[in-house]
């Protein structure tokens, strides 16, 4: 039931904080110790010489995220694949691979071809499902929840924000973050809220950035970038603006040709290390005509940027920059008047190759 909501996506958008409340009661105890995960899943992981993350959509997004958890705190390296490319084409594997399945649905044909063929193989594997108890949960060697809770509009958002969660919860587990994550996740769950308290400002920036256009860009770098994928699928997918999301050192190598007077460019701008390039390619396609909006973070913000996050640890910004992009993909699909929960041509679980 989406209550008072005029539709699910926005009730979902809203739910984040208190999925975040959520994950962390589930997976920490009282005294901040992890739970939930089996020494099983975890020897299991440790054993491994790669990790290979297979998703499709959102939840590969969520992946290109994740991976860096895997790879800076537990210190095994790790590929992410869609799922679709994987099941025909599967890449030269190393010699221990483990393989996690991301899914809000549990059900992604895509996905299942993947377990189903790494299987036959002998090779061992985790999903990390919103819904349990579905395929790929009962068909994998180990399963852990996701626990978005239901999600009913068609575009993905807080399993997004819960996969990205439970892959840095399960990093964690097998590594050192360098810093207290469990209060961390509780800063993150209250920033969360502030900025989905700030509805009218994304409202305002699709009304007029968004107006009347037909294109439009999201640039970042590092994760960033990996943001900028999703922020572009939910813009793309529910609007229809076709919108492209890219790392931006690629700009100058083509993509900067599309640019014209009025192109909306969105850069999120959330990582310390590349933040001054990034400044430099916002203002390659502002001098091109681009409408140009910066999402950035407070200690990197500049005059002009359109909105300020608040600050968490940088490895989990990504959870909080989702977030008006979430908020811009919603505003922008009203005022086209289209339906929000249900796009054209998709459906919420797709269970077809
Ligand atoms: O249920 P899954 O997470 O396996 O679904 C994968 C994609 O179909 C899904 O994430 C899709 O891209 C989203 N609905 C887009 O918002």
């Amino acid at each position: 039931d989406k209550g008072a909501y005029p539709y699910y996506m926005l009730k979902e958008i809203d739910e984040q904080a208190v999925v975040a409340r959520n994950i962390a009661a589930h997976y920490f105890d009282e005294e901040g110790q992890l739970q939930g995960i089996g020494c099983a899943i975890t020897d299991k992981m440790k054993e491994a010489d790669r990790l290979y993350i297979v998703a499709a959509g959102t939840s590969y997004h969520a992946g290109l995220v994740g991976k860096r958890y895997f790879e800076q705190w537990a210190k095994i390296p790790t590929e992410v694949h869609i799922a679709s490319e994987f099941a025909y084409d599967q890449p030269m594997l190393s010699a221990k691979p483990f393989f996690i399945f991301l899914s809000q649905s549990g059900e992604t044909a895509d996905s299942r071809e993947v377990l189903y063929n790494v299987k036959k193989q002998g090779f061992p594997g985790l999903t990390l499902a919103n819904v349990m108890n579905s395929t790929l949960t009962r068909e994998a060697d180990f399963a852990l929840p996701v626990l978005a809770g239901p999600e009913i509009a068609v575009a993905s958002t807080k399993a997004y924000t819960a996969q990205v969660l439970v892959q840095a919860i399960l990093a964690s587990a097998l590594g050192n973050p360098g810093f207290d994550l469990k209060a961390e996740l509780a800063k993150v769950a209250v920033e969360i809220s502030a900025i989905t308290d700030e509805k009218e400002t994304f409202k305002k920036i699709a009304e007029t950035a968004l107006k009347d256009q037909k294109s439009a860009f999201y640039i970042g770098r590092g994760l960033d970038a990996a943001v900028s994928l999703e922020a572009a699928l939910k813009l793309k997918e529910i609007s229809y603006v076709q919108t492209e999301g890219f790392a931006a050192g690629e700009l100058k190598h083509g993509t900067i040709s599309l640019i014209e007077d009025g192109t909306p460019v969105f850069a999120l701008l959330t990582q310390k290390k590349t933040a001054g390039l990034l400044r430099g390619e916002v203002a390659q396609v502002a001098a091109r005509g681009a409408n140009t909006v910066v999402i950035t973070s407070k200690s990197l913000t500049k005059d002009g940027d359109a909105f300020v996050l608040p600050e968490v640890a940088e490895l989990l910004m990504p959870i909080l920059a989702v977030i008006p992009a979430q908020l811009i993909a919603y505003y922008a699909t009203l005022d086209r008047n289209l339906d929000v929960d249900r796009p054209r041509n998709l459906a919420k679980s797709v269970t077809v190759q």
